[in-house]
């Protein structure tokens, strides 16, 4: 995984057939994702149950860019190796997950993982302060996590302070939920890179009619230039 800055899209396969994922990974892939956007869910840090780690393992083979596994569990520190184990190259954390994301964020980049933090909407920037050196990943979340199809809170501001306190580090910032041609820009803009869309990448589209895909991630990646 090499640093830059350009916009990459990360198709949720939250909003994919969930009886299909292996094609559908595929087909986003050959569509022109950049990174594969994994949601885990718990049922108890926010209330809807998706996939452990069995389920992403399955999904490693499939994954030929970058496998970008978002955590919304808590506790998370007992299931990073697992995580490791399935094959995570990014493994994100909520900051609101429990106390010590210091330690969470070492826990990830010692089992070989590229280290994130995601940030619910009412998480300040600054909550990241101390934890930038370890972090390779900031998400930023634009819903409340928990399902997709949700509208887009306005979280620029938030977004600009973070690549302000940022700066020269090799750190990306990633946007998440409620994306799609009309909100991308402004993130873009605000100095996100990776954006992380769901509906807006699956919708019309299908395993069978895979260029509805192509067109939807073209659709917002040419919004941002
Ligand atoms: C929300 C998830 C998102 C979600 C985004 O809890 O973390 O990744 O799938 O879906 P859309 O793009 O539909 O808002
Ligand atoms: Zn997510």
């Amino acid at each position: 995984m090499s640093f830059d800055r350009s916009v990459k899209i990360a198709p949720s396969i939250l909003s994919a057939d969930f009886a299909n994922f292996g094609q559908e990974i595929q087909a986003i892939e050959a569509q022109g994702a950049d990174w594969v956007h994994v949601d885990v869910m718990d049922g108890h840090f926010v209330p809807n149950l998706t996939f452990g780690p069995p389920a992403v393992k399955a999904f490693r083979p499939h994954v030929k860019t970058v496998m970008d596994v978002h955590l919304m569990i808590a506790p998370v520190d007992p299931y990073i190796e697992a995580y490791a184990d399935a094959g995570a190259d990014v493994l994100t954390a909520h900051i609101e997950a429990g106390p010590h994301s210091h330690r969470t964020l070492q826990a990830i980049r010692g089992a070989g993982m590229k280290a994130g933090i995601a940030l619910n909407p009412g998480t300040p920037a600054e909550a990241v302060g101390h934890l930038l050196d370890l972090t390779d990943v900031v998400c930023v979340m634009t819903v409340n996590p928990g399902f997709g199809g949700q509208k887009f809170i306005d979280m620029t501001a938030k977004i600009r302070r973070l690549r302000e306190m940022i700066g020269d580090r090799p750190i990306h910032i990633e946007i998440d939920g409620g994306v799609d041609p009309t909100t991308a820009p402004l993130v873009a803009a605000a100095g996100a890179d990776v954006l992380v869309a769901g509906s807006a990448v699956f919708r019309g589209g299908s395993v069978d009619n895979p260029e509805v895909y192509g067109a939807n991630i073209a659709a917002i990646r040419n919004a941002c230039s």
